[in-house]
This record gives C-alpha cells, structure tokens and sequence, in this order.
C-alpha cells in the first residue's frame, strides 16, 4: 500500500510518574499486551507494513528489544530517535526520510481504541490529497484539541481551550500527504515549548483540505493513570478489532 505508518512513542510520561521512572509509557502493560503494540497492530491490520517508531533516547533500546525488526508482527520497523520532547509535530517531521514522499498514517502510541482502521484509511486515499483526522465526542474536551463543526466541516481548532466550542476532541490518529513536512518547517514553538499537531491540522483547514470522521466504538488514551486503567478495562471487555 502506498500508505506508512507511524506510531509516536516519545515524550517523558511524567503524569505516569513513578512507573515511567525508568521506562517508556509506551511499555506499560495495558490488559495482557504492552501498550504500543495496540496501534502498531491497528496499523498492520489496515495493511500498512512499513511502520516508523520514535521514540526518545532514553528507551530506544528496550523499544527495539521489545518490538525487533518487526517480522513478529507481519510487518517492517524503522526507528528514528527524538532527541528532547518537542511536541508531536516535531517527531512527525523526523519521518520525512522514511516516508519518501507517500502519505502517512499517524498514530499517537498511548491511543487505545477498538475500530478498526481500514475504513478510514481507505476514506483518505480516496481523499488523493489534502489530512484527515479522526474525532471524537467526550467529557472532557478542554485536555485535548477541540474541532469547532460547521456543515459538516472542520472550521478549526483550539488546542485544549478553557471554553471549549464543542466536546468534540482530535484523537491522536492522524492521515497526511506529503505536504505535512513544509507545513512543520514553518511552526514555532507553542506556550508549553512544543511544536503542536493542532498548528498543523489548522494549516489544512486554511487551505480547505483537512476531512475527518468520528471513529466508532471505544477509544481512550493513556497518558494518566485514570486513562491506563480504562484502557485496561476496555481491552479486557470488549477487545479491539
Ligand atoms: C495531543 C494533541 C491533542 C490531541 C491529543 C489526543 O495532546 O496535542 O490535540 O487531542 O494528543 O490524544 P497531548 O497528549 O500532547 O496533551
């Protein structure tokens, strides 16, 4: 498929604190699995099977350890190291070699969800060009980036507003051409220092070209230790697809 898979599997885990003291979140059991090999397998079940990893320096080592070259899971692995933790839109331009100007599928490691994702992959091929993004209602929308809808379109984004216009959230599964690397070389840095996914989804919105869906079924991240326990329950109650 000429679609490529990324899973982002970096960041410092501090809200998970001690349990990230000496290891990824990413690795962190969720049910009977650690917890990115949950996107890395939405990824191969949709066909994707060239999968890029970032990760921080710290664990690389144990990253590749755990997961090797990938034969495990039907699939091939690329790893790219993130230097310091910048933000997700700064991982996503360490893929600009392994991409090779294809479109990529993006995928926060800490997302738990039960769809499964060829739906929407082939939704955004059929797109030809352009992102699309995958939403979803919730009750908390001010920890996440809000889309603000309007006859049936995105007309943007606030990253976790204090008065959020609407509880639907931006997960962190994400589909770019390969026009996404241009738009990262022209971001600075956000308030929290970071190069921010919600600036680039918002530069698709300006040129008309950011579609999405609401993904089905059960989703959480688990960046907390209120969202790795649900993300455990999930998975044990109605594992993904
Ligand atoms: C990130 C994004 C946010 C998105 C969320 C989904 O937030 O910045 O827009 O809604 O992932 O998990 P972060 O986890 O960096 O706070």
């Amino acid at each position: 498929m000429n679609l490529r898979g990324i899973v982002l599997a970096g960041g410092t885990g501090s809200r998970l604190r001690p349990l990230t003291k000496v290891t990824n979140k990413h690795l962190l059991p969720v049910g009977q699995k650690p917890m990115i090999y949950y996107p890395i397998e939405k990824l191969t079940s949709a066909g994707i099977d060239e999968i890029l990893i970032v990760t921080g320096v710290e664990h690389m080592g144990d990253v590749v350890s755990l997961l090797g070259s990938g034969k495990d899971f039907n699939c091939r692995f690329t790893y790219k190291v993130q230097d310091e933790a910048g933000g997700i839109a700064q991982a996503l331009a360490l893929a600009e070699n392994f991409a090779q100007g294809q479109s990529v599928a993006v995928i926060l490691g800490d997302n738990i969800f039960h769809a499964n994702l060829k739906s929407y992959v082939d939704k955004f091929m059929a797109q030809g060009s352009g992102a699309r993004v995958l939403l979803r209602q919730v009750p908390d929308p001010q920890r996440f980036g809000v889309a603000e809808l309007a006859n049936g379109k995105i007309i943007s984004i606030e990253e976790k507003p204090r008065k959020p216009k609407s509880n639907y959230v931006v997960i962190g599964i994400y589909f770019y051409d390969g026009g996404v690397y241009d738009i990262i070389r022209t971001l600075k840095p956000s308030a929290r220092g970071e190069l921010e996914i919600t600036h680039v989804n918002e530069a698709y919105i300006a040129k008309g070209q950011l579609a999405y869906d609401i993904i089905e079924g059960w989703w959480t991240d688990a960046g907390t230790f209120e969202s790795l326990t649900r993300a455990g329950e999930f998975v044990k109650n109605e594992p993904p697809l």
